[in-house]
């Protein structure tokens, strides 16, 4: 498996009356088992089509062209989507290494305040725009893909709309397809059966990431290692989603915890951060149901957070996630800190830094990662820890699968649906009726 789990500081034996007992987790191991055995029975009938993504391969043939456009006349692609439309693509392609493709921008929000900047600095006869929304009514990517249409007609003409543009939607009669087809837009489908937050690694996800440069296969790859070890396992302790879930669904339950906190120390995983926060919310946030996600990114949250995970209310669990990062990045020259080297002002001996001497970035960033883990621990808050064997493809595809899988099984145990969201309903409809005032 591409990453490890620890569950040992959620339990009391570690860190007291905060964690689990021995039989809280045992019944709670019982009831992930029925989560487990649900998904195998969803996989069997093919209920779930996102259990069967991650050994398909067919389905990735038809993105090339997309793929192999963009990367070769566009320096720039922009990603019209909001929710699970853009989420996924945008955990996928912050590891993407600038040299590899063009920019990817994802203008998920109708802030007008940045919308348009963004194309201040855009040649629109080099950037290409993917609009992505699985109901092909999303108000806020319908009124992006409107604007869009508008400037690049203004600037490269309608034909150049069709050659610059590709949509994903259901196939529905739904807006997004029609004005596709108006405009001699290429449209490709959306699974209607897999939910926006579910998406990741369906052509969501994956066509942004594939123009960044990233290699679809492989987060595919990591994702089938995760989804068939917990196919296979008889045990879900020997799973480590139905474990993961089983420990919050039980903490939430005995403990009274609200919230959970994804911190990852690696900035090209606060976007995941993101993606699980959505995940998880609109998940599980039915009936009185859910904890709260929070997103963090490590180091930089210690300084703006940490005071009240410790020593706040004692209301929340936690999940530090870390790649090998030792000996990585700059290392501090042990000569700047000596008082040794005639040729340095006398100055630059400053005791108090010594520690640094010799230590690299991300000795650094292990270091305080460890750290903070313990320090909650100490304090008895609960802490489970997570390590990706690197930060790439491989390891972020099983990551994602991990959660997906993680949440419905959490879902299970609560007795929540994981895929609708009837609440969300409410507001869209009385922002219409502002509109339309
Ligand atoms: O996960 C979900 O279902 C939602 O967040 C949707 O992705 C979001 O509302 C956007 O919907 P659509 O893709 O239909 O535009």
């Amino acid at each position: 498996m591409p990453y490890t789990q620890s569950i040992e500081n959620c339990l009391a034996a570690a860190i007291g009356a905060g964690g689990l007992g021995e039989t809280e987790l045992a019944s709670a191991l019982d009831e992930a088992h029925g989560g487990l055995a649900q998904l195998r029975a969803w996989r069997e009938s093919d209920f779930l089509p996102l259990l069967a993504l991650p050994g398909r391969r067919d389905d990735l043939e038809a993105l090339r062209p997309v793929i192999d456009s963009c990367q070769e006349h566009c320096t720039d692609v922009l990603v019209l989507g909001t929710g699970g439309s853009s989420l996924g693509g945008r955990a996928l392609c912050a590891l993407a290494q600038p040299h590899r493709g063009p920019r990817i921008h994802f203008l998920e929000n109708v802030d007008p305040w940045r919308f348009s900047p963004v194309f201040d600095r855009l040649d629109l006869e080099r950037t290409g725009v993917i609009a992505i929304s699985k109901s092909g009514g999303t108000s806020e990517t319908m009124m992006q893909f409107l604007a869009c249409l508008k400037r690049f007609r203004d600037s490269v003409g309608d034909a150049g709309i069709a050659d610059r543009f590709t949509a994903i939607t259901e196939p529905t009669d739904n807006p997004l397809r029609r004005l596709a087809g108006q405009f001699g837009i290429h449209s490709l489908d959306h699974d209607p059966r897999i939910g926006g937050r579910f998406s990741v690694l369906s052509l969501v996800g994956l066509l942004p990431a594939a123009i960044a440069g990233l290699d679809i296969e492989a987060v595919r790859d990591g994702a089938a290692e995760v989804l068939e070890s917990a196919m296979a396992a008889d045990d879900p302790k020997d799973s480590a989603p139905a474990l993961g879930a089983a420990v919050s669904a039980a903490l939430a339950r005995e403990h009274g915890i609200a919230a959970t906190v994804f911190m990852a120390y690696a900035d090209a995983l606060g976007e995941t951060a993101l993606w699980f926060r959505q995940l998880w919310a609109e998940s599980l946030g039915k009936q009185g149901k859910g904890t709260t996600p929070i997103d963090a990114v490590g180091t930089v949250d210690q300084h703006s957070q940490l005071q009240l995970w410790l020593d706040g209310p004692a209301d929340k669990m936690f999940t530090i996630l870390t790649a090998p990062s030792l000996g990585q990045g700059d290392r501090i020259d042990p000569e700047m800190l000596s008082t040794n080297v005639p040729e340095l002002p006398p100055l630059s001996h400053v005791p108090e830094l010594d520690w640094l001497a010799g230590r690299t970035f991300g000795d650094l960033l292990d270091a305080h990662a460890r750290g903070t883990a313990d320090a909650l621990a100490a304090r008895g808050r609960p802490v489970r820890t997570m390590r990706l064997d690197a930060v790439d493809e491989m390891s972020l595809g099983a990551l994602l699968m991990h959660f997906m899988l993680e949440t419905i099984v959490a879902a299970h145990m609560m007795g929540v649906n994981p895929f609708d969201q009837p609440a969300v309903e409410d507001g869209k409809v009385r922002a219409r009726a502002y509109m339309e005032e």
